[in-house]
């Protein structure tokens, strides 16, 4: 039974998921930033992280090639860096973007970032068009509770957050 790409796309957009930016330095200083919604957590002993970009995405190649990468979750108020990550016409994702290096892999944190999580990369699976891409964690953070962090979240192809039942 073959399956329509839209409704594929219809029905998965009903999965609700975090929004991150993946991040990473390539071998020329250059930092790279790629939205990605298909982050997941793996496994806590050894400490493993997932995430699923596109076989043919360039920037996955250049975070590929850099070895490492940064996970960034966005907070509810960043939503306007969810969509100029996943604009490749936007040649300059960064600029006027505030980041600093993590200590570990030099992957960029971005300002504002409500946890992030530094990863080496241990093993690329191909999985259909997409590759599933498996990181060791190697060091992660999150803000202040005092900062009452709010996620931004993804769902039926719009950006919303969250909020506690009554
Ligand atoms: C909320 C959101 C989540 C996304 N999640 C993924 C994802 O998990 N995997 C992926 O390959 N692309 C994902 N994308 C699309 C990429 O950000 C990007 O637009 C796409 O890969 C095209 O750019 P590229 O060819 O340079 O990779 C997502 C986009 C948005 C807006």
């Amino acid at each position: 039974m073959s399956i329509d790409p839209a409704k594929f796309r219809q029905v998965l957009g009903h999965f609700p998921t975090g929004v991150t930016v993946v991040t990473a330095t390539k071998a020329d200083g250059t930092p790279v930033g790629l939205t990605i919604g298909s982050f997941t957590s793996v496994s806590l002993d050894p400490p493993l992280v997932g995430f699923l970009p596109m076989v043919d995405s360039d920037r996955w190649a250049d975070i590929d090639g850099a070895g490492s990468f940064c996970v960034n979750i966005l907070g509810a108020d960043q939503g306007e860096l969810c969509w100029r990550f996943a604009k490749t016409s936007i040649e300059q994702p960064f600029e006027g973007v505030g980041w600093q290096p993590s200590a570990l892999t030099g992957s960029p944190v971005l300002d504002g970032a409500i946890a992030w999580i530094d990863c080496r990369i241990e093993h690329v699976v191909e999985a259909g068009d997409h590759v599933f891409v498996l990181g060791r964690v190697l060091e992660l953070e999150h803000a202040a509770p005092e900062h009452d962090p709010n996620p931004l979240l993804f769902f039926r192809g719009k950006l919303g957050d969250f909020r506690l039942q009554a």
